[in-house]
């Protein structure tokens, strides 16, 4: 039985003062919740953040991080100092980091092999694009991304991670995976996992991300495949992330 997840990816937005409120105000809602519960502040944020949800039952996660360990890389964060910061997840992969700052799979499955080393759970992030899906490139594209990002790591490993499938055609953009798209392409995503080993297929947590609202989070989070979610836009609203938690169980 896979403990289901929702994340709330804040991107680049809030100020201290905010996410310090939008912490504080999450955590007095969902104590009482079975699923697990994460925040992902940008790093100048995580310190309140931490400091917020201390003893309660909220994870705090990074959005990213280096694949460095230390040394001389200007402006980088090493998983180790996230650790230190109190972070248990760090996004990897995610479509904007992709497309707007040039990260490969070669780079995401680097930042892999540091995250799982230091202990830390990587939320790995994989999706297609409009262009792809009309192409009926979608399950190349998913299937490429995320057997790049396992290369070369244990099953051990694999088996702790935790996959989120965010069509990039949804993130943002109103438009959602119908539960039955969504549904399909976990499986798929299952599937390929099972190629590593039938219990890490079985036991990794794969989460949807694009567009999730508290209107559709519960007909999505109840398909077979789907382990919860990664929210963008709705994270950052308390009422509306608590009932997207609420609807993880
Ligand atoms: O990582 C979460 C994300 O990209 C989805 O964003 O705003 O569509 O929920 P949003």
């Amino acid at each position: 039985m896979r403990k289901s997840i929702v994340a709330g990816n804040w991107k680049l937005n809030g100020s201290l003062e905010t996410v310090s409120q939008l912490a504080s105000g999450v955590a007095s809602q969902v104590s009482n919740l079975n699923s697990e519960v994460v925040v992902c502040p940008v790093y100048v944020h995580l310190n309140p953040v931490a400091s917020a949800v201390s003893g309660k039952k909220v994870a705090l996660g990074a959005q990213n991080c280096s694949a460095q360990l230390s040394g001389a890389y200007t402006g980088e964060v090493s998983p180790g100092m996230l650790k230190e910061l109190g972070c248990e997840y760090v996004i990897l992969g995610h479509s904007e980091r992709r497309s707007l700052f040039s990260e490969t799979d070669s780079d995401v499955s680097e930042k892999m092999k540091s995250v799982l080393e230091q202990g830390l759970v990587p939320i790995l992030c994989v999706g297609e694009t409009l262009e792809e899906r009309e192409q009926g490139l979608a399950e190349l594209v998913v299937k490429t991304q995320l057997l790049a990002a396992v290369e070369g790591l244990s099953s051990d490993a694999v088996q702790t991670i935790v996959v989120a499938y965010e069509p990039v055609w949804a993130i943002g953009t109103g438009l959602t995976a119908t539960p039955e798209q969504a549904q399909q392409m976990h499986s798929f995503i299952r599937g390929v996992l099972a190629t590593v080993s039938q219990s890490v297929a079985e036991q990794v947590r794969i989460l949807y991300g694009g567009s999730v609202k508290p209107d559709n989070a519960q007909e999505l989070f109840a398909q077979d495949d789907i382990d919860g979610g990664l929210i963008g836009g709705a994270s950052l609203n308390v009422e509306d992330f608590v009932a997207i938690c609420k609807a993880a169980g």
